[in-house]
C-alpha cells in the first residue's frame, strides 16, 4: 500500500464556465456575456449554454462530493459574473456564491478558488484581450471584488489558470477564445497574464495579508525523439516554450535566454519593470500543477517553433488523443515534471506544489477502467515525487461531472468526469472510477504497483 502523508489533500476540481456556463447567470444576474459564447458561434462550435446546470444544482452536486468523501475541492471565480461592465461589483453573482461557498464549507469541504479560468467577458475580448494591457487592470480589479466580498468563505486562491491555453491556445493557435493566430500578440498576451499574477498577488494581500495565494501553470512532460543533439535541442524549445516562458518570469525575474532568441522575431518590446512585478515566486504559497500529457518531439527546421511532436502510432492517449506518459513504455511523466520544477525552482522561493488538475477523457458513460488505470499510474507518481522530498501538497482530480470541454463542446470523447452526467435530463451517475477515487480518498493511499 503507498500510503500518503497525513495532510495530503485529496480533492476534485472544476471551472465556473465549464459547470454552470452562462445562460443561468445572464437570465438570473444580468451578468456579462463571456468570450466562449461568441468564439463557439462563430466557429460553429457548441457554447457553454447552461453548463452541466451548476447554478440551480449546486446542493445536489456538494452532497455527491460528499459522498465520495471529498474535502477540498477547486473551481473558479468568473470575471464575467463578479465585475459589471463598469467594474463594480455585480451583488447577485455575489448572492450566489456566497449561498454556494457557505454550503460547501458547511459541508465540510473546503474552497480553493481559481481568480481566472479563462472566463473573459467578450467587451474585453473586442478589445483585444490579454494582449490589451488594460485587462491587467480589469483582472485585478476583480481580484479585489473577490477577496472583498467572497473571501471569508475562501480557503485558499490560485490567480490564474495555465497562462500557457490562455496566451498560446487563445493567441497564437487560434484554437481557445478570441481565436487569434498572431505569436507576437501571444508573447504580449502572456507578458499580461504574468503579470497580472504579479499585480493580482499584490492586490489580494493588500486586503487580506495572510492569504494563502497560489497560481496554476500547465506542464507537459518532453522526451527527445532520439539521443541526437537537434532532437535534445528540440526538447529544450518544447520545454521552453510550453513550461519555461511562462514559469521562470515568476521564479526569477526573467524570460530563459534561449527562448528570447528563439523567439526574437516576434518578441514585443516589453517594460523593463514588468518583470520585476511579476517576480512573485517567493509569496506564492503553492504552485498549481495542471498535468495531463508527456509527448516525444523531433527536429524540424520547418517548423515555426523549430520542433515537432513524434509520438509513435499506437502509443496511449485519452479519447482526444492526448499522450500519455505512463511506464513501462515510456518515461514517468508526472514524476519528471515534479522534480524537474521542484529543482528548478527551490531556490527561487518554491515551497509547495499542488497538482491542481489531472484526469483522463473517455467517453464510456460507466465502466471506465482506463480512467482509473490513468489515475492510478499517476497517483503512483505523485507519491514517488513525495518519497524523493519534492514537496507535493495536494492532488485534484480533473474532474467531478463531465461538462463542457472549451472547444470539444460536450461531446462523448471530451468527458473527463468521474460522474456521468446524461445530457437530456442532466441526471448525475457515478462512474467505476468515482468508487475507486473514493477509496483512494478514504485509505489516504492505493496499492503499489507489482514488484
Ligand atoms: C485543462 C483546463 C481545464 C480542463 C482540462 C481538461 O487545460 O484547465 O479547464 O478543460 O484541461
Amino acid at each position: 500500500m503507498l500510503r500518503f502523508p497525513p495532510d495530503f489533500r485529496f480533492g476534485v476540481a472544476d471551472a465556473d464556465l465549464q459547470v454552470v456556463g452562462e445562460d443561468d447567470p445572464r437570465a438570473e444576474e444580468d451578468s456579462l456575456p463571456t468570450m466562449w459564447d461568441a468564439f463557439a458561434r462563430g466557429r460553429g462550435l457548441t457554447p457553454p449554454g447552461a453548463g452541466v446546470g451548476r447554478y440551480h444544482r449546486f446542493a445536489d452536486d456538494i452532497a455527491l462530493m460528499r459522498s465520495l468523501g471529498v474535502t477540498h475541492y477547486r473551481t473558479s471565480v468568473s470575471m464575467s459574473r463578479l465585475l459589471t461592465a463598469s467594474g463594480d461589483v455585480n451583488a447577485k453573482a455575489v448572492a450566489w456564491y456566497r449561498r454556494y461557498f457557505g454550503l460547501l464549507r458547511e459541508g465540510g469541504v473546503r474552497v480553493y478558488a481559481t481568480l481566472y479560468h479563462w472566463e473573459l467577458p467578450q467587451f474585453l475580448a473586442e478589445r483585444g484581450g490579454w494582449a490589451n494591457r488594460e485587462t491587467v487592470d480589469w483582472f485585478v480589479r476583480h481580484a479585489g471584488h473577490a477577496v472583498r466580498e467572497l473571501g471569508d468563505l475562501i480557503d485558499e486562491y490560485y490567480l490564474v489558470n495555465e497562462p500557457w491555453c490562455v496566451t498560446m491556445l487563445g493567441h497564437y493557435r487560434g484554437l481557445h477564445a478570441p481565436g487569434e493566430r498572431d505569436l507576437r500578440s501571444a508573447l504580449l498576451a502572456a507578458h499580461h497574464v504574468l503579470l497580472a499574477v504579479g499585480l493580482g498577488l499584490r492586490a489580494v494581500h493588500d486586503i487580506a495579508p495572510d492569504a494563502q495565494v497560489g497560481t496554476v501553470f500547465n506542464a507537459e512532460a518532453y522526451t527527445a525523439a532520439s539521443a541526437n543533439p537537434d532532437d535534445v535541442r528540440a526538447r529544450d524549445l518544447a520545454d521552453g516554450h510550453f513550461n519555461r516562458w511562462f514559469m521562470d518570469p515568476i521564479y526569477m525575474g526573467r524570460y530563459p535566454d534561449d527562448m528570447v532568441e528563439a523567439y526574437r522575431d516576434h518578441l514585443p518590446n516589453f517594460r523593463d519593470d514588468d518583470l520585476a512585478a511579476m517576480r512573485v515566486g517567493d509569496r506564492l504559497h503553492a504552485f498549481g500543477l495542471n498535468y495531463y500529457s508527456g509527448v516525444v518531439v523531433r527536429h524540424d527546421p520547418a517548423s515555426p517553433l523549430g520542433y515537432a511532436t513524434a509520438d509513435p502510432p499506437g502509443r496511449l492517449t485519452n479519447d482526444l488523443g492526448w499522450p500519455v506518459a505512463v511506464p513501462p513504455a515510456y518515461p514517468d511523466g508526472l514524476l519528471d515534471v515534479l522534480t524537474q520544477i521542484w529543482h528548478s525552482y527551490r531556490a527561487h522561493g518554491l515551497r509547495r506544489i499542488d497538482v491542481t488538475e489531472n484526469g483522463f477523457a473517455q467517453a464510456e458513460p460507466h465502466d471506465d477502467a482506463r480512467r482509473i488505470f490513468y489515475l492510478r499510474e499517476h497517483l503512483r507518481q505523485v507519491h514517488a515525487a513525495i518519497r524523493r522530498g519534492v514537496p507535493v501538497a495536494a492532488y485534484f482530480a480533473w474532474t467531478l461531472l463531465d461538462n463542457y470541454e472549451w472547444q470539444e463542446g460536450y461531446r462523448p470523447e471530451a468527458r473527463f468526469g468521474l460522474v456521468h452526467v446524461d445530457r437530456a435530463t442532466l441526471a448525475r451517475t457515478p462512474k467505476a472510477s468515482a468508487a475507486w477515487f473514493t477509496q483512494v480518498v478514504a485509505a489516504r493511499g492505493l496499492e503499489a504497483p507489482p514488484s
